[in-house]
């Protein structure tokens, strides 16, 4: 029979949001609604997978050995300090699994991340929502809400919001005792990580993933960044094989070539402002982001999410509707930035839109 708790998370609203047009390959669409990176992996990576592909009939290496050296390298810190995981995704259910019980609450900031939410119900965590004010971060709120939490997931970056939390927040938050998991997804298009920390804190972890500024998210490799105690628990809690023998090669290609991610990386940074700045000349309203992806207020152009989204479907341009985002509302959307040509082609559109009223 089912569990009970998984029967109570069945009958819930609960679900991952995915985007309308996910995964349709339409000739000449851009897909601007996945936070993909456009530029995907490295050469080098390509060319590392190509000699790993005749080994696929043997295991990955269940230690992942060499990746964990390459993480410890590219962050500073011990490899007894990093777990991997198919995907951040991954860890965060391993973190759950860890230290949810039956009844905890657990504190997840609005809007954000439809997986906090899904990691923690099946362990019996119990959601408590804070809605972030006017989709900003306030410390003082935030730690008042966390108090007799178990548990605080943060974007850092926040998806869809696109702001940071401040490290002095974050510290203050730190002191409330609960564990704090801060997913650095999008870290690389932002300022400052607190990976570093978390390998010393006991009550932090750092989750991050090689699918976004690396460009890896068909691979799924994602890490966790904490003190080794906390590190050993997740290491017995995972499957020995959970990351498999091409995601560990690919992973380890991508960070010996920083070089090319921090090229895409600028570029990126270069289209995230081009699309703000177009996007605020057409009277959008659109919020600071330090991720690879803006959250926008449509409604000053008398329109609303799914109505925008609609529009630029029919020129083959997907954007995400975040009307079906917990604490978003209707008027919001989330623009993942692209090359060039396809944040050109956003811009063309929405004035076409602009032009049409
Ligand atoms: C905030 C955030 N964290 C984590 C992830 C997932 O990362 P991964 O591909 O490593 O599972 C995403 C994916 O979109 C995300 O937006």
């Amino acid at each position: 029979m089912i569990s009970k708790r998984v029967s109570e998370l069945l009958c819930s609203t609960a679900g991952y949001p995915l985007a309308r047009e996910y995964d349709i390959k339409i000739p000449g669409a851009v897909n601007l609604a996945s936070n993909e990176n456009p530029y995907g992996p490295s050469p080098a990576v390509l060319r590392a997978l190509k000699r790993e592909l005749k080994l696929s009939g043997l295991y990955p290496d269940p230690r992942a050995t060499k990746l964990k050296q390459a993480i410890g390298g590219y962050l500073g810190v011990g490899t007894d300090c990093i777990a991997i995981g198919n995907g951040s995704d991954e860890l965060m259910d391993l973190v759950c699994k860890a230290f949810v019980d039956q009844g905890d609450r657990v504190l997840i900031p609005l809007p954000t991340f439809a997986m906090y939410e899904l990691s923690c119900v099946p362990y019996g965590g119990k959601p408590v929502f804070y809605k972030l004010p006017n989709f900003e971060w306030c410390t003082d709120e935030l730690a008042r809400a966390a108090k007799n939490t178990k548990l605080v997931f943060l974007g850092r970056p926040n998806n869809p919001t696109g702001n940071c939390l401040s490290l002095d927040g974050l510290r203050e938050l730190l002191k409330v005792g609960a564990i704090i998991v801060v997913d650095e997804a999008y870290v690389e298009f932002a300022e400052d990580s607190v990976a570093k920390l978390a390998a010393k804190r006991k009550n932090l972890i750092v989750l991050r993933t090689l699918s976004k500024a690396f460009g890896l998210a068909g691979l799924r490799v994602g890490y966790a960044v904490g003190n080794p105690e906390t590190i050993k628990i997740l290491e017995r809690l995972r499957a020995p094989f959970n990351v498999n023998r091409l995601a560990q090669v690919a992973a380890v290609a991508a960070l010996r070539d920083q070089r090319y991610m921090r090229r895409v990386v600028a570029r990126i940074k270069n289209g995230r402002a081009y699309i703000r700045r177009e996007l605020a000349k057409l009277g959008f309203k659109v919020l600071p982001s330090d991720a690879n992806f803006l959250m926008v207020d449509v409604s000053p152009l008398e329109i609303d999410a799914p109505g925008l989204c609609d529009f630029l479907v029919k020129r083959k341009i997907f954007v995400r509707d975040l009307s079906d985002f917990r604490g978003a509302g209707p008027n919001y959307v989330r623009i993942t930035v692209g090359t060039p040509q396809q944040n050109k082609r956003l811009v063309g559109a929405l004035k076409k839109l602009k032009g049409g009223r």
